[in-house]
This record gives structure tokens, sequence and C-alpha cells, in this order.
């Protein structure tokens, strides 16, 4: 009798395996984090020989603790750091170069020569993205040029290449004895190689970019028994259980949070933050700095589209408080120094580290902590370092707002983050409107299991995980009018500050 459903998140930072019974709870958990490679300045790179060991190893590590066998779950969902990429060899399963992760900015001459025929809305039509390093695509192209190994294989049909869903369902399904060579719609919608009305890889980009097509994964949609074939048998689920889920971890988060309905919107804050507002089955097109991107498929459906907003450092800019300033030990200290203190002090943080992402796309934007005078100390900067999520959200919301033509009354909230009651708290002061966070913060994972578990007849249908979705906490708005229109007016100077910095 199979009682459960699990997910691997594998995310920017960690990667884990979680269990989930019928109620959507949370039965068992493993996690393991995974080094950042940081070469150069703005280079950000993973190892995709130790995310998967990871995987492999929380997945393990899960089964263990609960004592759970990998025979007693219905099905696996796969989400993932969605953008970030890598380039194996189809014969050794040997990846040719690190995965170069979403962050990264490598790509940066590449997209200043893309923009040159066309702007950086050049593919805006087809792809719903501006032309920015985020994306897979450029990525792929960088990796073709500067690794010869890569190159060679490629023009052989040797090479593949994937998002991390790929190579992790690639290695879960059998790896060179015939894995599944396969992605969904909402991990293809951020490569920039894929036509989000036709849903299939566009042959003009791929040209343009030097992609070949025999590399690239088949596209397919995220909820689906038929798909990615099952486990392998001595894998580290040692069972062979059907792979029925897989979606980009914030269109996961989207659907764990139950935003089935076009206008229903939820942000997560994990490395970076992200909000997605569902638009239906018709494709909207953002005049303010937005994505369209795919929220999701269920096999045999129409897809639903999604505008999202992107902002790239959230709680990375907590561990780099953490790790590079070393002003707190871990990462839930920052709360209390920011808390120890009534306001910023006059001091704000813009953490352009990798540019700047929606509603902006600047890359050539950099990080700037401001306002500083002698009267600012430590608990100053962490609660300016807290504020500027919010703040960046605000951004977002004002983008989102105007492009719905609608706007937005309360935001649903998920990811690690939402632990942080003075964030929280501000985020509803700044925008003015209610945060609520759902039972299940983990609604990443919870979106995948949802994905994977309603392909086999787990859950029998969307109304089904609508009833798992409770309310843990509300905040709600308490901040004069005035007070937080000239807090805002020092975030937008502080932002101009980033701009140019190149
Ligand atoms: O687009 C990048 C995003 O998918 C990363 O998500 O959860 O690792 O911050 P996360």
């Amino acid at each position: 009798m199979t009682k459960y459903v699990g997910a691997v998140d594998q995310g920017t930072t960690s990667s884990r395996f979680i269990i989930f019974d019928h109620a959507g709870n949370i039965v068992g958990v493993d996690q393991k984090e995974h080094r950042q490679i940081f070469e150069k300045p703005g280079w950000v790179e993973h190892d995709p020989i130790e995310i998967w060991n990871n995987t492999a190893s929380v997945i393990k590590g899960a089964l263990e603790k609960t004592g759970i066998k990998g025979s007693e779950l219905a099905a696996i969902g796969i989400t993932n750091q969605r953008e970030t990429v890598v380039v194996w060899d189809r014969h050794t399963g040997k990846p040719f170069h690190n995965a170069i992760v979403w962050q990264c900015t490598r790509t940066d001459r590449i997209c200043q020569e893309l923009v040159k025929d066309g702007g950086q809305d050049r593919f805006r039509a087809k792809t719903g993205l501006p032309v920015a390093t985020y994306f897979s695509g450029p990525k792929i192209k960088w990796i073709l040029e500067n690794v010869p190994a890569a190159r060679d294989a490629a023009l052989k049909g040797d090479a593949m290449f994937g998002t991390m869903d790929t190579w992790i369902i690639w290695n879960l399904t059998g790896g060179v004895d015939g894995g599944s060579h396969a992605t969904d719609v909402t991990n293809a919608s951020r490569t920039m190689l894929m036509d989000i009305n036709t849903l299939s890889w566009d042959s003009e980009i791929l040209e343009i970019l030097g992609v070949p097509a025999s590399g690239l994964p088949k596209i397919t949609p995220s909820s689906d028994s038929m798909t990615w074939g099952n486990t392998r048998k001595d894998g580290p689920l040692g069972a062979e259980l059907p792979v029925c889920g897989n979606l980009g971890d914030q269109q996961a988060a989207l659907f764990g949070q139950t935003c089935f309905k076009p206008g229903e919107a939820k942000n997560t804050y994990g490395t970076g933050c992200f909000l997605l507002l569902n638009t239906g089955t018709e494709a909207v097109q953002s005049t303010h700095g937005l994505l369209t991107t795919l929220g999701y498929q269920i096999a045999g459906e129409k897809p639903v589209y999604a505008l999202e907003g992107s902002i790239s450092y959230a709680g990375a800019l907590v561990q780099w408080v953490r790790d590079n300033l070393q002003l707190i030990k871990s990462a839930p200290e920052i709360e209390e120094l920011a808390s120890s203190v009534p306001d910023n002090g006059g001091v704000y943080c813009v953490p352009a580290f990798s540019g700047l992402f929606a509603p902006y796309w600047r890359s050539d934007a950099r990080g700037v902590i401001v306002g500083l005078t002698a009267y600012a100390n430590r608990n100053h900067i962490a609660r300016a370092v807290l504020e500027s999520t919010a703040y960046q959200t605000k951004d977002i919301v004002g983008a989102m707002n105007l492009d719905s033509g609608v706007d937005l009354t309360k935001l649903k909230v998920d990811g690690g983050m939402v632990h942080n009651n003075l964030l929280m708290q501000f985020q509803s002061d700044i925008l003015n409107v209610p945060v609520i966070r759902p039972q299940v913060a983990e609604t990443t994972a919870l979106g995948a299991a949802y994905a994977a578990g309603l392909a086999v007849g787990f859950w029998k249908g969307t109304e089904d995980l609508k009833a798992n979705w409770s309310i843990h906490s509300t905040w709600t708005p308490d901040m004069y009018d005035s007070v937080r229109k000239e807090k805002y007016a020092g975030w937008k100077k502080a932002v101009d500050r980033t701009l140019d910095w190149i």
C-alpha cells in the first residue's frame, strides 16, 4: 500500500528529499548543502557530480530516518533551481564542465552581442524573456565556446544538455544505461530557447545561439505518468518508482500553494525571491520588466502561464552577511540584530551581486550599502539587509499591478525566510497588504509531490490539493502611509546608486 509521495528539491544551496503524506504533511526529510564555487567576481558554479551524490544521499537519508521503504512511495516528483545548466557526455555520464548557475554573469558579453541585433527584447515575443545572463541558453553557448571537449562532443551528437531537473532525472532513471533525457515546460521556459506558445525548442533561436537541437532534452508536461520512466532499482530509492512530476522550483511553489486560478499569486523567499502570478491559459506579455513563463502543465490539459518577478539575492544575501562579512554566526541570528534597532538608521543595502533582475534587468549594476553615518552599526546593516528583500518585492508588485491592471490584495508567502517575523511584518507594512503563510512552508517540494501524486491518482484532482491548504500566520500592515512612502523613496535612491557601475 503506497501512503506517501517523495520529492527531490534540488536548490541553489542544497538538495533535499522530502516525503509527504496524503494530507500534504511532511513525514520525512533529509538535506545536504553543496559548494558554491566562485572562480571570479560574478561567476557562480556548482559541481554536478557533488549534487547528484548529495541527491542520492538525501533520498537514502530520508528513507532511513523514517523507516519508510522506497516501495511505499506512490511516485516521485522533482523540483529544482532553474536555469542552471550542465553539459555532459551521454556515454560516460561525466560533465564537461561545472554547472553554470543561474546567478552567474559570465555570459554578459554573449548577451551584449545578442542585444545588438534587436535589443534586449528581441526574443520576448517567443520566449517571454529579456536577453539576460540569468537564462540557460547563453550559458550553454558559453560552455560550447569555451570547453573544446564539450564542443567536439556536441558536434558528434554525444553531448547532453540539461537544467538540473534533467540531470537528476537522467541519473535517477538509468544514466548511461538509458536514463530519460527530458525536461518539463516550466524548466524549458527558462532557457530562452523554447517558444512558449508552441512549447517546442525554437530552431531560429537555437541557430542564433549555436546550440544543436540533438543535445536538448524532450519537453514534457509537468505532471504526467508517462514521461520520465522509472527510477532504477539499484538506485538510492531501492525501487522502481515512476517519476511523474517535474517543475522548476518557483513554479512548484505556485503549484504547492494551490494557486490554480488566474489572479492567484505567491512569493517564495529562498536563495532569491520569486513572485509568480497565475495568468491562466493565456501568455500575458509584460511591459514592465516581468517575465512571461510557464506556470505548469498537467498532461492532457492546456498549459497554464504566469507572470514572474525574479529577485536574485534574498536569503543568499543573509548568507553573504554570515560568510563574507561574518556579522552573524547563523542566518536566523540576523533577526535578533535587526530587531534590536527601531529602524534602518537611514541605511539601505541593494544586493545587485548578479546585476539587478526584475524589473530592472541591468547586468551592469553592482551591490551597494548606502546612507552610512557614524551612527550606523551592524544592527542597522542587518536591518537594511532584511528590508532589501521586502523592497525588492515591492518593486515587483508595482510592476505586476501595472502589467495585470489589478492591484494585489494579499500575498501568499513561503520559503525559508518566512520564519523571519520582522521581515514578514515589514513586507506587509511596505506593501500595505496582508501577508499570508500556509501551514506547510515547504511548498516547493510539496508542489513537485502534488504534480507526481496527481499523475498517479494518489490525489484525485486540484480540489483535493486545495483542501490540504490552510493558513499558519497572517501579518497585517501597520505603518503610516507617509512613512511607507518616505522609506520606499530612500530605497529607489539606493537602487539608482547601483546602476552603470560597470
Ligand atoms: O531561478 C532561480 C531559482 O529557481 C532559484 O531558486 O530556491 O534555489 O532560490 P532557489
